[in-house]
This record gives C-alpha cells, sequence and structure tokens, in this order.
C-alpha cells in the first residue's frame, strides 16, 4: 500500500522546528555553493532541475517585490514552473470569490501555493481548504516566515551565532508582521531581543505574552541595561536551562544575567501605513549618527523592505548594511523550501514536525465568542460560510478563560461559558468549564450571550431547591 504523506503547510515560522530550520538552511548553503555567482557569492546564478515539472502559484492580494519574485525566481531556477495572481483586481476575486474556493481551484493547477493577503490568518484559512502546501507570504499583522527565515539565514551568513547575540529592533513592531515572526525564531534560537518601538508601536500583548509562556523568554529588568542601552523600551532573554525559567507569566523572574552593551543586529521596520491611520511624528530614523557610538562597531544592519525613509541610503556602503544581502538570500532560502516541501522522499511530508508548543485544546463552535482581532480573517464577510470560531484554550486567568484564535493567533477574553442545548449561561467558572465539551459555548459577556438568545442559569440554592420539586431550574 502506498504511504500516506502528510500535508505540511508554512503558515508561522513556529510550522517549523528549529531542526527544520537549520536542515532547509543547509541545503540553502548547499545551493549557494553549487548554483551562486562566482562573482557574487550571495546571488543565485545558475539553475538546477529539482522542481522539474512542477507548479508554483503565487496569490498575492497585497502588493509585493521581494517575496513574490523571489519564489518566482526560486521556482525557476529549480527548472519548475510559476503561475500567478499578482492582482486581486484582475482575478475573480473582483466577482467575489472567496480565499476558500481560490485555493481549493488553485491546489489542481498547482504543486504549491505562496499566499499573500491583506487580512491575519488567511493563511490558515487556507490551509484548512487546500490540497497542497500554503505558503504564508505574509498575511495581515500576522506572520510573514519566510522573511524570517531569510532574516535568520543572513545572519548565519555573517557568522552571527543567535544564542545571546543582542538583537535591536526598531520601528512598527505593532504592525510589523516581519517582526511578528522574527522575534518568535530569537526566543526560540536563544537570542536576546532589545525592543525599540516607535512611539505607541510596541509588541501586541499577545506576541509578547507567546515570547513567554510558549518560548520561555523572559523580560529582564530595565535597571539591568538601562546605562548602557537607555534606548531599548524591553528586553527579553532566553535562559539555557529549563529551571531557569519561572513558572508563573507575569510574575517578575529572577533573570540574573549579565547583558553585554554590544548591539549585534539592528533589525529596522518601515511603518506599516497600509495598516495604522498616521506614524508618530518621532519615527525611528536609522543613519550614519545612530550607529555612531561604539556599541554598533560590529552591528550587522538589516531591513525587510521596502524603505520609507526609516532607513537613511548613505547606510547603503557601510560594511554593516547587509539589507540587500538579505533581500537576495531570499532566492537560496525560499528554493530550498521548495525543495523540501516537494520533495516526497526525504522532505517535510516525511514528518509530523514544527515547533513544540505547549498541549492545549481545541474549541471549536459555530456560534458564541468571535476572535477579537477586527482584521483576522474570520471577519471578512466574503469568507463567512467558510470559518468557525475556532480557538486554542489557554489557562483561564482568574475569571476569565483566555483563548488564542486558531487562525490570527490574536488573543480574546471569555467572561462567560453557556450551555448549546440548554441555551442558558452562567459566569465563567473555571474548574466547571476548564475541559470543554461539544455544548460548551463560550461568551465574551453577560450581554453577548443574552444577544444570542441565552439566558442566565439560576445560583445552585434556587436550583437544587427546584430540582428537589421536580422542576425544570432553567429558564427557557
Ligand atoms: N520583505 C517583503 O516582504 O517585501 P515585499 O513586500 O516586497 O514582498
Amino acid at each position: 500500500m502506498a504511504e500516506r504523506l502528510l500535508l505540511r503547510h508554512l503558515t508561522s515560522i513556529n510550522d517549523l522546528s528549529n531542526a527544520e530550520i537549520e536542515r532547509l538552511f543547509e541545503r540553502a548553503d548547499r545551493l549557494l555553493a553549487e548554483l551562486g555567482d562566482p562573482l557574487i557569492p550571495h546571488r543565485i546564478g545558475k539553475s538546477a532541475a529539482t522542481a522539474r515539472g512542477r507548479i508554483l502559484a503565487s496569490l498575492f492580494y497585497e502588493p509585493s517585490t521581494r517575496t513574490r519574485l523571489s519564489f518566482e525566481s526560486a521556482m525557476l531556477r529549480l527548472g519548475g514552473q510559476n503561475i500567478s495572481s499578482a492582482d486581486p483586481a484582475t482575478s475573480s476575486v473582483a466577482k467575489g470569490e472567496t480565499l476558500a474556493d481560490t485555493v481549493r481551484v488553485a491546489s489542481n493547477y498547482a504543486d504549491v501555493i505562496v499566499l499573500r493577503h491583506p487580512r491575519d490568518g488567511a493563511a490558515r484559512l487556507a490551509a484548512e481548504y487546500a490540497s497542497v502546501p500554503i505558503v504564508n507570504g505574509g498575511d495581515g499583522a500576522h506572520e510573514h516566515p519566510t522573511q524570517t527565515l531569510c532574516d535568520l539565514f543572513t545572519l548565519r551568513r555573517e557568522n552571527k551565532q543567535l544564542r545571546s547575540l543582542n538583537v535591536a529592533v526598531s520601528g512598527d513592531l505593532r504592525g510589523s508582521r516581519t517582526i511578528h515572526s522574527f522575534v518568535y525564531a530569537l526566543a526560540r534560537f536563544g537570542a536576546n531581543i532589545m525592543l525599540m518601538p516607535a512611539k505607541g508601536m510596541g509588541l501586541p500583548a499577545h506576541v509578547a505574552a507567546r515570547l513567554e509562556e510558549d518560548f520561555g523568554a523572559r523580560p529582564v529588568p530595565r535597571a539591568k541595561y538601562v546605562r548602557e542601552n537607555a534606548a531599548v523600551d524591553a528586553l527579553y532573554v532566553t535562559p539555557d536551562k529549563p529551571h531557569q525559567l519561572s513558572l508563573s507569566v507575569g510574575v517578575e523572574p529572577e533573570v540574573d544575567v549579565k547583558i553585554r552593551k554590544e548591539i549585534d543586529v539592528v533589525y529596522v521596520t518601515r511603518f506599516q501605513k497600509e495598516r495604522w491611520a498616521e506614524a508618530s511624528a518621532d519615527y525611528p530614523k536609522i543613519d550614519a549618527k545612530f550607529l555612531k557610538q561604539r556599541k554598533y562597531s560590529e552591528t550587522s544592519v538589516l531591513h525587510p523592505l521596502p524603505r520609507v525613509g526609516e532607513l537613511d541610503v548613505s547606510l547603503d556602503g557601510d560594511r554593516r548594511a547587509v539589507y540587500f544581502r538579505q533581500a537576495a538570500y531570499g532566492v537560496p532560502v525560499r528554493m530550498a523550501l521548495i525543495e523540501l516541501l516537494l520533495d516526497s522522499e526525504h522532505g517535510l511530508a516525511r514528518y509530523d514536525g514544527g515547533f513544540a508548543e505547549p498541549p492545549r485544546r481545541l474549541y471549536d463552535q459555530l456560534v458564541g465568542i468571535r476572535c477579537a482581532n477586527a482584521n483576522c480573517i474570520v471577519h471578512d464577510p466574503l469568507e463567512r460560510h467558510y470559518v468557525r470560531n475556532k480557538f486554542w484554550m489557554l489557562p483561564a486567568a482568574g475569571a476569565v478563560q483566555r483563548l488564542r484564535c486558531v487562525y490570527c493567533e490574536s488573543d480574546t477574553e471569555a467572561a462567560v461559558a453557556g450551555n448549546l442545548k440548554r441555551r442558558e449561561f452562567a459566569a465563567f467558572a473555571p474548574d466547571e468549564t476548564a475541559t470543554p465539551t461539544p455544548t460548551t459555548v463560550f461568551f465574551h459577556s453577560a450581554g453577548d450571550a443574552v444577544a444570542a438568545g441565552f439566558s442566565e442559569r439560576a445560583p445552585a440554592s434556587r436550583r437544587n431547591r427546584a430540582g428537589a420539586r421536580g422542576k425544570v431550574a432553567h429558564p427557557r
């Protein structure tokens, strides 16, 4: 009997384990060695035939230069071919076709699909309906995992070991999907993450929470680094040994580490004007003056590009500027990824893989609480028949059940738990509702439950009295 292969997608950097990322980089190194341009070492200059007869589809609902062109170049360099829908105005999206239907159809036309979409969590929805691997080429403000692969590969090529590397991330940390994938990976590989956000553009709360809860990063008290690095807003380190981890999130841990003052990497991001109304007037600008201090003398300056003024062009000739090489590595990195996704003998489809996150129960309902993120794909009116209210159940926080959206991975809180059959609800009680049954339904508030036609359950004492009289205790 033919062996059944797994369908592996790349919707988040956490869909790959650390070992799988290392393996992909070894492959990208080999591709550069075998197919590199002899005069320009970071450029692929020759072609192979490992993807001959295979097709890559680019479905881009948002503008792109690097991601789409480097994926298509990568496929051509592997001997494969591309089909491309680069503008939703010229595809059947303009007639109102859903993403779910589009990827079901495109799965019959291609062997792998790269998707870029303005909605957070779109790649996860696409993965539910596709029958070929979906690669997230950037979904809203959620993640951009292949950009992170390029970023990490660039640091590898610059001989920068990630463990204890001081990496400063600057700019729009709230809306930049490249940053969200990047900081998860930095924590997983043990780098020190130094946050230097533009005013009001810090990491989203759920991303900061995941650094601690899922990846073991710990915030360092400001007093430990403020003298040398006053511009750093927050600093996370990942202790080497698990016993150094604090047991509960939110408790200031005793992080006893010595932080070097040298900054090894400055990762610059632009203001995401497509997602927010206006940038702050004092948006950080990285230029020769900024990098003048001795602590930046050996730094590598990275930027996912495009840049729009936050990274001075006068730095382009500086030995520390690596952003154009970073963009060039998009080709060998994406070649290696395509090979690993398409190779049925030795590729990712052989293994379950992915980063081992804490085990969590799935809550999945058609009705009840909805994702709190207004830009999540679940709120796209076109997709309403294709999405469910699916959440990973996080540890409860006092009187609320914390829920993480399966699609966009942002967090929502339920203060009320109901019963779908009896159509009644009560305040959330961790001991009663920790294990949801198919009839458990969460609501954000009592008002939401009432609006959905649920009635408040009578207190236990009244139910018991009514039960003794053989009456139905709860209102219908
Ligand atoms: N870095 C990046 O995603 O660039 P594009 O938007 O041009 O694809």
